[in-house]
C-alpha cells in the first residue's frame, strides 16, 4: 500500500532580497501569487495533507489564502529551511512519505514530479547556477549540497543545482534534522545539510535531475521573478499559439490569469490580459490594449490603445481606438464605441453608436441610437447615481448633457448643445439652448495708446 503523502510547503521566510513590504510568496506570477501555484501543484498530487509553513508577515499570508485546504504551521522565528521543515514534521506521522516544496519556486508542475522516488532530491542543470545550492554527487546519489555562499572555487563550477524539493520518509528526516547545526555563513539550520547526514548513514538521496530545468527555478529577487514571469508567459502563450491563436509579438504580450480563445483570434503587440477573459472566433485585439475580465463575442474588433474591464459583447462590435470601457458595459451586435469614449454600467442595443468623446454611465440605450460627439450622461449629483434611458432610434446631437434621471423617447432627436433635464418625448425634436444672435455694430477693442 502506498504510504500517506504529506507535502510540506515552505513560505515563512522574510524574502529580504525582494526589498518589498509584500511577503515574497505573495508576489504574483502570471497574475497569481507564487504560493498559489505551488499549492495547486501540491494539491494535484493528492496528498493526505499539505502543511504550509508560515511566519514572516503571516497575517497577510493567511488573509490572502483564506480557505486554502492546508494545515497552517507557524514558524515563529525563521531559523532556516531545516528548522522550518522540522517544525512542520511535528505534525506528520513517522511512516508518512514527505515531499518538501518551496513557496518561492512556483514553476514546478505535477508532471515534473510525477512518480517521484521515495528518497530523492530534485535537481537541474542550469547554465547560470549562481545563488543556488550545488549538488555534490557520488554517482547517482547526492553526497552533499553546498550553498552558493559556502562553496569553494571548485564547487562553484558545478552546474547541477538543488531545487529545494526533496522526498523522503518522515521518521528519517526528523532524525537528520535533529542533528543539523547552524555552522554556515548565515548561521541558519539548512534543510540541505540533512542530505549529507543521510549519505553518512549510508542512506544517500538519489539525485533526480529534471529535464525541464526551468521548472525548478526560484525567485529570490525582482530579477529572478521577472525571469520566472518570462518562462511562465512562454508556457501560456505557447499553449495559445499551439491552439491557433495568432500572436503578432509573443514576447510583448502578457496573459495574467486565464485567457480562452476561439478560432482565428488575432492579438497584436503589447496586449495585456488580466483575470478571466474570453475571446470568441475571429476577435481582434489591437496593439497596446488592456483587457480584464471581458467576454467578447465572435467578430468583435478592439482597435489599439483601449482599456476594457468587465465588458461583455453579445455580437460583433467595433471598439476604439482609445476607448475606456468599464465594468457593466454590455454591447450588442453592430455597436460602435469610438475614440475617447468612456462607458460604465452602460447597455447598448444592436447597432447603436457612440463614435467620439463621450461619457456614458448608468445608461440603458436601445437599438440604432446615435450618440453625438461630446455627449455626457450626468449620472451623479454628488451623492447619488441616476440612470439615463434612451429609446430605440434616438439621435442625440453633439455636446449634449443628459441630466439623469432622464428618459429620451423612441426616435427622439436632441438638438446639439442641449442640456436635457426633463424627459424628451418620442419622435420629437427637443433642444434647450438660447437663440443665436449677431451684433452688427460691434467693434473689437483697440489697444490703448
Ligand atoms: C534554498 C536552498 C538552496 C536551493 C534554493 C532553490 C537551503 C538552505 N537552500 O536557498 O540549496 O538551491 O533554495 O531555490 O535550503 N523559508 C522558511 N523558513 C525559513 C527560511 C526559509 O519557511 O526559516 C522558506 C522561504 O520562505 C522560501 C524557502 O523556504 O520559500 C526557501 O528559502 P530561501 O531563503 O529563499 O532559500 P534560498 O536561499 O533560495
Ligand atoms: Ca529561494
Amino acid at each position: 500500500m502506498r504510504k500517506e503523502l504529506h507535502i510540506i510547503v515552505l513560505a515563512a521566510g522574510a524574502g529580504t532580497r525582494m526589498k518589498s513590504s509584500l511577503p515574497k510568496v505573495l508576489h504574483r506570477l502570471g497574475g497569481v501569487p507564487m504560493i498559489e501555484h505551488v499549492l495547486a501543484t501540491a494539491q494535484a498530487l493528492n496528498p493526505a495533507q499539505i502543511h504550509l509553513v508560515y511566519g514572516h508577515c503571516g497575517d497577510a499570508l493567511r488573509e490572502a489564502l483564506g480557505s486554502a485546504p492546508v494545515q497552517w504551521v507557524l514558524q515563529a522565528e525563521q531559523n532556516g529551511t531545516g528548522h522550518a521543515v522540522a517544525v512542520a514534521l511535528a505534525g506528520v506521522p513517522d511512516d508518512a512519505q514527505v515531499l518538501v516544496l518551496y513557496g518561492d519556486a512556483p514553476l514546478v508542475r505535477p508532471d515534473d514530479l510525477d512518480g517521484f522516488d521515495e528518497h530523492s532530491v530534485f535537481t537541474a542543470e542550469l547554465a547560470d547556477p549562481s545563488g543556488y545550492g550545488r549538488i555534490v554527487r557520488d554517482g547517482a546519489c547526492v553526497a552533499e549540497i553546498v550553498e552558493h555562499r559556502d562553496c569553494n572555487a571548485q564547487q562553484r563550477t558545478i552546474h547541477e543545482i538543488n531545487s529545494g524539493m526533496l522526498a523522503t520518509r518522515a521518521a528519517d528526516l526528523k532524525r537528520w534534522l535533529a542533528a543539523i547545526r547552524p555552522d554556515n555563513s548565515q548561521g541558519e539550520l539548512y534543510l540541505t545539510d540533512a542530505v549529507a547526514l543521510a549519505a553518512a548513514e549510508g542512506r544517500a538521496f538519489t539525485a533526480r535531475c529534471l529535464p525541464e530545468s526551468d521548472s525548478v527555478k526560484g525567485a529570490n529577487d525582482m530579477l529572478q521573478l521577472a525571469e520566472l514571469e518570462d518562462i511562465w508567459q512562454r508556457r501560456v502563450l505557447g499553449a495559445l499559439m499551439r491552439n491557433g491563436v495568432r500572436l503578432h509579438h509573443p514576447a510583448n504580450t502578457r496573459v495574467r490569469g486565464d485567457l480562452r480563445c476561439g478560432r482565428d483570434v488575432e492579438i497584436d503587440t503589447g496586449a495585456v490580459f488580466d483575470g478571466v477573459n474570453r475571446l470568441g472566433d475571429g476577435v481582434l485585439i489591437g496593439a497596446h490594449s488592456v483587457l480584464r475580465d471581458c467576454d467578447l463575442a465572435a467578430g468583435t474588433r478592439v482597435a489599439p490603445h483601449c482599456v476594457l474591464e468587465g465588458v461583455v459583447t453579445t455580437g460583433a462590435c467595433d471598439i476604439g481606438p482609445f476607448a475606456r470601457l468599464r465594468p457593466g458595459t454590455e454591447l450588442s451586435a453592430g455597436c460602435k464605441i469610438g475614440n475617447f469614449v468612456e462607458t460604465k454600467k452602460a447597455r447598448l442595443g444592436p447597432n447603436s453608436k457612440a463614435s467620439h468623446l463621450s461619457y456614458l454611465g448608468d445608461a440603458e440605450i436601445g437599438a440604432n441610437v446615435n450618440i453625438g460627439a461630446g455627449t455626457i450622461t450626468c449620472n451623479y449629483d454628488g451623492v447619488n447615481k441616476f440612470t439615463t434611458e434612451i429609446g430605440d432610434g434616438a439621435f442625440i446631437g453633439s455636446d449634449t448633457q443628459l441630466i439623469a434621471p432622464v428618459v429620451i423617447g423612441r426616435n427622439a432627436t436632441i438638438g446639439a448643445g442641449s442640456t436635457i433635464s426633463h424627459d424628451a418625448p418620442e419622435e420629437q425634436l427637443t433642444l434647450s439652448r438660447s437663440r443665436q444672435k449677431s451684433v452688427p455694430d460691434w467693434q473689437r477693442p483697440k489697444k490703448r495708446s
